[in-house]
């Protein structure tokens, strides 16, 4: 396939546009990533000149780089890339002046739809009433995708009707993060790890992402969505089918994403009385992040009552043979006391202990996604010691720092740069698959049903801690724990 032309930005003066596209694509052009005469055009609703639209998006840029300058060179390039295009997604005439601007691109365009969901089907049998839709164009879709598994199918078929799956690319920014893809590397890239990569090593594994941010500024969507369909059945799933998944044959989009799926399939449905036991839900009330008063989540809305939750957590099953009976812990939170992702992998105790008076821990490996990256590795040691007899132990990490390691590469700032380069290079690897979101809607879909037939609402927990009192309910041991 040709390089692409044009991209086409849908809902671009929205949050995600200003806070991540439009920085990602300028560091991207700044890099000398983005292919000659590729042009960006911003659409949305509201009238603006090209002139004042770019200026926008300089302010978005240099709001994103901070402190770091911006280059007066890669901007004039990047400003003379980009148009504004303002036009109603839903009328057919918009799109006739849409394509007169765009032209015909030998390679085509790709369209990004960042805009709420139900515009989804309106914005493509738009452009396919124009003809915008056959191959080579390509078609990206920011999550989420739907709100079940019905919507989702709604979506997928709606879209489906105009683009080939290999021209629909499915946002997971998650699958953009270094840290994610050094999953594939430490798993598949190491013959250490395989063989105790199962039931018979593998006491629980953990995936918890905190995130000290309450809902900044985006509480109608949220308020729709809560904790579990805005994380869980995208991140943390793709996370546990990462760590669960068996090796892919290579590492084409079709092996790994044929992996994914199947570790979706197998999560075991919770059903309804098993939720109490198995979930928690709960939603912030008012705290302290960081040593700042912070408002409940009903307060940032003009104290409007709502059930949505803002922290979930869950014991997950997989029914296949390598992961009989192992508990998978998901936690997502906001408001949680410090910004961490981390996964953790808890091997099984020794079978028998020779150190009768030694507490011995059992191995735990950590992969640190952010804010740092880091592997480490906890190991029993003898403490260097004069007794006879019994020897002292002591629990020790070997560390990897990915970010020390690596600190004289560059890193790419935002996932989201990762992600519109393989767009336009036309690699599906880090997308999700139609089958893929769908297996996770229809897993996440029986919890959320579950809930509703309990009336199970949320939990209040105080901003700046852990999530709701009573949270550990969850563990299948007692001697099972998060690790903060
Ligand atoms: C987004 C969610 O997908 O991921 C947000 O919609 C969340 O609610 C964000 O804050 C977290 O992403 P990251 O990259 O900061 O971990």
């Amino acid at each position: 396939m040709t390089t692409p032309g044009a991209l086409v930005i849908f809902g671009a003066t929205g949050d995600l546009a200003q806070r991540m596209l439009f920085p990602s694509l300028y560091y991207l052009d700044h890099d000398g990533l983005l292919p000659d005469d590729f042009r960006i055009i911003g659409a949305a609703r509201h009238k603006a000149t090209n002139d004042a639209f770019r200026d926008d998006v300089r302010a978005w840029v240099k709001e994103r780089a901070g402190d770091r300058d911006i280059s007066e060179k890669t901007w004039d390039r990047f400003a003379s890339r980009i148009a504004y295009f303002s036009g109603d997604a839903t009328k057919p005439d918009s799109y006739e002046e849409l394509k007169a601007l765009i032209g015909d691109p030998p390679g085509g365009s790709i369209f990004y739809l960042s805009t709420a969901p139900f515009l989804y089907k309106p914005i493509v049998e738009g452009l396919a009433s124009r003809d915008m839709t056959g191959a080579p164009n390509r078609i990206i879709l920011e999550k989420p995708i739907g709100r079940s598994r019905a919507t989702c199918e709604e979506i997928n078929e709606a879209i489906g009707a105009h683009f080939d799956e290999e021209r629909i690319f499915r946002i997971d920014h998650y699958l953009g993060k270094e840290t994610v893809q050094n999953l594939i590397a430490l798993r598949f890239a190491n013959a250490l790890f395989e063989p105790l990569w199962d039931r018979q090593s593998i006491e629980y594994v953990q995936i918890s992402v905190a995130e000290t941010l309450g809902v900044d500024g985006r509480f109608s969507y949220y308020d729709e969505y809560g904790a579990s369909r805005d994380m869980v059945q995208n991140h943390l799933l793709q996370l546990l089918s990462m760590i669960a998944m068996e090796p892919p044959s290579d590492l084409q989009a079709e092996s790994m994403r044929s992996e994914k799926v199947k570790v979706l399939r197998s999560l075991r449905p919770i059903q309804s009385h098993d939720l109490p036991r198995l979930t928690v839900r709960g939603q912030y009330a008012a705290g302290e992040i960081d040593g700042e008063t912070v408002v409940g989540y009903t307060q940032e809305e003009d104290g409007k009552h709502s059930n949505t939750e803002t922290y979930v957590a869950l014991c997950a099953h997989i029914d296949n043979w390598r992961w009989a009976g192992v508990p998978f812990y998901l936690r997502t939170g906001k408001r949680m006391p410090k910004r961490a992702s981390q996964i953790i992998i808890k091997f099984r105790d020794v079978p028998h202990s020779i150190f009768p008076d030694s507490q011995l821990d059992a191995n735990k490996l950590v992969i640190r996604l952010q804010p740092e990256e880091a592997v480490s590795l906890e190991i029993m040691n003898k403490t260097p010691t004069l007794t006879t007899g019994d020897y002292e132990l002591q629990p020790l990490w070997l560390n990897l720092s990915l970010d020390e390691a690596f600190k004289s590469r560059p890193r790419r700032r935002i996932a989201y740069e990762r992600l519109l380069l393989e767009a336009i290079n036309n690699n599906s690897a880090l997308f999700v698959r139609r089958d893929e979101a769908e297996a996770a809607w229809q897993w996440i879909d029986r919890i959320l049903e579950g809930w509703a037939k309990l009336d199970m609402t949320p939990d209040l927990y105080k901003a700046g801690s852990w999530g709701p009192p009573g949270g550990d309910k969850i563990f299948q041991q007692p001697q099972h724990k998060w690790f903060e």
